[in-house]
């Protein structure tokens, strides 16, 4: 979600003669855009903003100017609090106001001009309209072969430990025509990949959506566009995996068989505590039918250890199903009591040291299935989608239909395109392998899926 709100912010920006710089020291303008939803995420904005402070006194003293931006969650939650603790930012924009960046930096600059080296008070801009923000975005400018497209924004299922319906609002859907016509200008762009992203992406209702509606529909709608020859989605919740959806696993050939599905713990009792309204029998049931819809799907998820009123027992369920599903990819979290969500006033918080111990029990679990993944790979021809250049001369870095980086020899002009790699090499966290010659489908197999 940030790397795609950084690069629609970059594109705002674009036509004030701003480009994208490495060099944070050169910067005449530097945003942080920032992610609530993981642990100590304000204190570590505060760091950074005292590093940038000493960089911005060291560009003045030069005689240069460089602005400072907050943008995101964080600055939506702190606001106010960003502008007191730390008067050297200019700007604080929430995530529904990026359309907005051309017009804040020129008050920004008008009022420093104005003080001219007196520290004026900066701009706060942390209002909630979802709509207007995908309204007034401008077209991407040139996509990289994998895109990001945001299809939904903010979340009504308010899960106790978690801030997004807080930071982000109400459940809001991009009409299917916009979502239809940003794909096709990504794919004319040379996109060949999108993810459809959204806090809450298969809880997509977006006007337009026949009466099967849905996501399921819009990425039958989405595998219609030439040169688009792969779609993810993320982040799902289990409970808005419905029967259209499940089947477009099965029928859609340009669907990846990899789907990023929290289940957050193996605990029916924790789950009812995080108020994620089904139980592990129900996730198994999921899991079960997109098996049975497309037989190659792997699965990555997100747990959390340490919820309020995590016994033992409650854990020990945690890495049974851990082991049981195998999944590939995990991301695992300490719980995190974030102010004012229910969560953080409850009682039997977990201590800190009891947290330490089962996420490092936990992930040794799911380090093992992911290796042994991967190991399973060695020998496979699978085809990779090359975005990026590797860090040995003549290497290129892109994904497995997996997501895993698959590092090839390789030629420039493979850059942007899907081809066919022999899997020679497996690690932890990615593969290594050689160009392969046999043409083959995209999705890792050689079947042809037709629908009924
Ligand atoms: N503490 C720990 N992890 C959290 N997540 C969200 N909120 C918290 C929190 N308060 C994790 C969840 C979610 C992922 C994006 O971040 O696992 O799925
Ligand atoms: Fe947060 Fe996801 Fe739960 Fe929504 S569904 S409240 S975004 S964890």
């Amino acid at each position: 979600m940030n790397v795609y709100d950084s690069a629609r912010m970059g594109d705002v920006l674009a036509p004030l003669g701003f480009v994208p710089t490495e060099d944070a020291g050169a910067a005449d303008m530097v945003i942080l855009n920032t992610c609530h939803i993981r642990e100590k995420a304000a204190e570590k904005l505060y760091s950074e903003l005292g590093r940038f402070r000493r960089l911005k006194d060291a560009r003045i003293s030069a005689g240069k100017r460089t602005l400072i931006a907050v943008a995101g969650c964080v600055a939506q939650a702190e606001g106010e609090e960003i502008m007191k603790r730390a008067p050297h930012v200019d700007i604080v924009l929430g995530p529904q106001t990026y359309h907005r960046l051309p017009e804040l930096v020129a008050r920004a600059e008008r009022r420093i001009a104005a003080n001219d080296g007196a520290s004026p008070r900066g701009i706060l801009d942390i209002e909630f309209p979802a709509e207007s923000k995908f309204d007034h975005l401008p077209d991407v400018a040139s996509a990289s072969a994998a895109a990001f497209l945001t299809i939904q924004e903010g979340c009504d299922k308010f899960c106790t430990f978690c801030v997004v319906p807080y930071t982000r609002g109400a459940e809001y859907s991009r009409p299917v025509a916009d979502v239809l016509a940003e794909a096709r200008h990504l794919a004319e762009a040379g996109a060949r990949e999108v993810t459809l992203l959204g806090q809450n992406v298969n809880a997509y209702r977006g006007a337009g959506a026949d009466a099967a509606g849905g996501l399921g529909g819009l990425i039958r709608a989405l595998a219609d566009i030439d040169g688009l020859d792969r779609i993810r989605y993320t982040t799902s919740h289990p409970i808005d995996m419905d029967d259209e959806l499940i089947a477009a696993h099965g029928d859609v050939r340009q669907l990846m068989p990899f789907l990023h599905l929290p289940v957050q713990s193996g605990s029916d009792a924790i789950l009812a505590r995080m108020n994620r309204r089904h139980g592990i029998d129900d996730y198994r049931k999921i899991v079960d039918r997109l098996f049975a819809a497309r037989a190659d799907l792997k699965l990555s998820t997100d747990f959390i250890v340490g919820f309020p009123g995590e016994s033992d027992k409650d854990f020990e369920a945690t890495l049974a199903l851990a082991s049981e599903i195998g999944f590939v990819q995990v991301y695992s979290f300490k719980y995190s009591p974030r102010p004012g969500t229910p969560g953080a006033a409850m009682g039997d918080q977990v201590p800190d040291a009891v947290k330490a111990g089962r996420l490092q029990a936990l992930q040794d679990v799911l380090n093992a299935s992911q290796s042994e993944f991967n190991r399973a790979c060695e020998g496979r021809i699978m085809p990779v989608l090359f975005d990026r250049a590797g860090r040995k001369a003549g290497q290129l870095v892109g994904r497995s239909p997996y997501m895993q980086p698959v590092h090839v020899m390789a030629p420039e002009g493979l850059m942007g395109t899907i081809a066919e790699v022999e899997i020679t090499e497996a690690h932890a966290n990615s593969l290594g392998g050689n160009l392969a010659s046999p043409k083959m489908d995209n999705d890792g197999d050689n079947n042809r899926r037709i629908s009924a």
